[in-house]
């Protein structure tokens, strides 16, 4: 308790202390002022009479508030974040020439925002969804961002699905009921009509889509990137964050009863343990493929709706990210970050993942309208090493390039392009060579193994868990076409499945199994498997 006044006291003096002219109030224009309580009026001895528009004080006011809302992210609008620390305590040279990657006695300075996906900013935190971990990396070559999310897999397979997958799962479009993932018949009539969902839908119904605290969640790159080495050798690679606290996750009744009872519960979890000094902890792994494996798997890695089970290729951990510093203010620093999958430092590069190259265009564009197009100079955007370019103005710009010219190449040789070895990034030289055409690999129509892989991989419980989550569902889809073809989706993972959910929502009872169950155990998707 007397802690917690302490904080309360520190807070009040900052905001003693808080802004220009030693504290008193002024304009935007800098202006002290000596009331903010009276509109400017006309007064006789008889009446306080009208307001008058000339007041530029009480105008100001008013259009300051008239404006201070921005469109939301239009995904994963409602988040929360903090700051923290990335240390790493063992080199991946073999692998990479990436600095944060290779140099041990580095602190990377880092800004994590946690989400859910499909709720408006004002939703509750304890929906069943997906949960956004998107990690900015603020490296001395450069911002380096994993826009992860909590479950290793997605949805779709190509990013032009995109806007089909989020606007079956956002709020019907003629009455925008039901929120989040409870937007039932459409979100079902997406899952069914596309097979590649069935992994994923898997997970979202598992107890990970109920983290306990985000404190408590696993963080994945999802796709497909690359590393490259000194001897310009690559090899693919997966990025994820394991949580010290273990993966916990609310049981159903729970999140519903603090959805309606504390709707804040993760975001104020988050902050209250950082406030204490109980810093939340993450330790960093990769999954690593030489670039001559790739075709060695019966998935495609490059398909991000399979996971790469640990059991082929482990995780090798090699930093850590700890969280320890809590936003000076929301606005400025939660909402206003930007991710982009886009943004990698040399030594890291993109694969042929079309999930990926859809996102790489994807986050950029969406700054342009959430912020405005320099958007990369609001203070948590903006990297720790200089920024040099000729790109300018542009609404609200405000970096000030000293110089007569604005061009490359110019007499003076002004900001030259820096070579590989000054740190210049460098392109790996795949060879391509092939036809236009709209298509997928073989490899990536296959769309059910690592869903009964995963089922499989589940204890008693948390299978007991999926049937109540898939239920609960699917009960609340009105269209018997949706959840009766569902039904028969399931029978495609588990038989005894699709039965034990068909008797709980009804529909026709599916009397035999839509292809042969795999009995291999899939390592590393149990939370029960999870590492210590
Ligand atoms: C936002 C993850 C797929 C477009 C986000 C955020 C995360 C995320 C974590 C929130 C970032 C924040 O906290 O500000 C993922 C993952 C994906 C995926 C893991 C699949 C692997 C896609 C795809 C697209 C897309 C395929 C489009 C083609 C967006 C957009 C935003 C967003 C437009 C809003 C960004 C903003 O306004 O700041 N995504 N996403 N995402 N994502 Fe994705």
């Amino acid at each position: 308790m007397g802690h917690k006044r302490d904080k309360i006291s520190d807070l009040a003096q900052e905001t003693k202390d808080f802004g220009p002219g030693n504290g008193r109030l002024t304009t935007d224009y800098g202006v002290k002022q000596t009331t903010a309580d009276d509109w400017l009026r006309v007064v006789s001895d008889k009446q306080i009479g009208p307001a008058l528009l000339e007041d530029p004080f009480a105008r100001e006011r008013i259009h300051r508030f008239d404006h201070e809302r921005i469109p939301e992210r239009v995904v994963h609008a409602r988040g929360s974040g903090a700051f923290g620390t990335f240390r790493l305590f063992e080199s991946a040279e073999d692998v990479t020439c990436a600095k944060v990657l290779t140099d041990t006695s580095r602190e990377t300075p880092i800004f994590v925002r946690f989400s859910t996906v499909l709720g408006s900013r004002g939703s509750a935190d304890t929906v069943r969804d997906v949960r956004g971990f998107a990690v900015k990396l603020y490296t001395q070559e450069g911002n380096w961002d994993i826009v992860g999310n909590n479950i290793p897999v997605f949805f779709i397979q190509d990013a032009i699905k995109f806007p089909d997958v989020i606007h079956a799962g956002k709020p019907e479009p003629h009455n925008e009921v039901p929120q989040a993932q409870s937007a039932h018949n459409n979100f079902w009539d997406f899952q069914y009509n596309h097979t590649e969902a069935t992994h994923m839908f898997m997970w979202a119904m598992s107890d990970r889509g109920i983290p306990r605290s985000y404190r408590m969640m696993q963080g994945f790159g999802v796709n497909t990137f690359t590393l490259i080495n000194a001897k310009g050798e690559r090899h693919f690679v997966k990025f994820l964050w394991t949580p010290e606290l273990g993966v916990n996750s609310l049981v159903w009744d729970e999140a519903l009863k603090l959805a309606g009872e504390d709707p804040d519960f993760h975001r104020k979890d988050l902050w209250e343990a950082i406030e204490n000094g109980v810093y939340p902890k993450w330790k960093f792994g990769i999954q690593t493929i030489p670039e001559a494996d790739e075709h060695k798997f019966d998935f495609d890695i490059l398909d991000a709706t399979k996971v790469w089970p640990e059991e082929l290729v482990p995780t090798r951990y090699i930093g850590e990210l700890e969280l320890n510093r809590n936003p000076d203010e929301f606005f400025t620093q939660v909402e206003q970050i930007a991710f982009c999958t886009s943004h990698v430092v040399p030594g890291i590069g993109f694969s042929n993942d079309p999930l990926l190259q859809g996102r790489n265009f994807s986050y950029f564009d969406t700054q342009i309208s959430r912020l405005g197009v320099n958007w990369q100079e609001l203070p948590i955007n903006r990297p720790v090493c200089p920024v040099m370019n000729f790109n300018r103005d542009g609404a609200m710009r405000h970096t000030i390039t000293k110089g007569t010219v604005n061009y490359w190449p110019n007499r003076f040789e002004a900001c030259p392009p820096a070579t590989h070895e000054e740190g210049g990034y460098l392109e790996y030289a795949e060879k391509i060579v092939g036809m236009k055409a709209r298509a997928r690999s073989a490899k990536f129509k296959e769309h059910f193994n690592q869903a009964q892989l995963f089922w499989n991989s589940m204890a008693p419980h948390e299978k007991k868990h999926i049937i109540d989550a898939l239920s609960f569902e699917l009960d609340h889809c009105e269209d018997p076409v949706v959840y009766g073809r569902m039904v028969q989706r399931l029978a495609d993972i588990d038989l005894g499945l699709a039965q034990t959910v068909c008797e709980m929502v009804g529909g026709e009872k599916p009397e035999k199994a839509g292809r042969p169950n795999h009995s291999k155990r899939a390592h590393g998707l149990s939370q029960l498997d999870f590492p210590p």
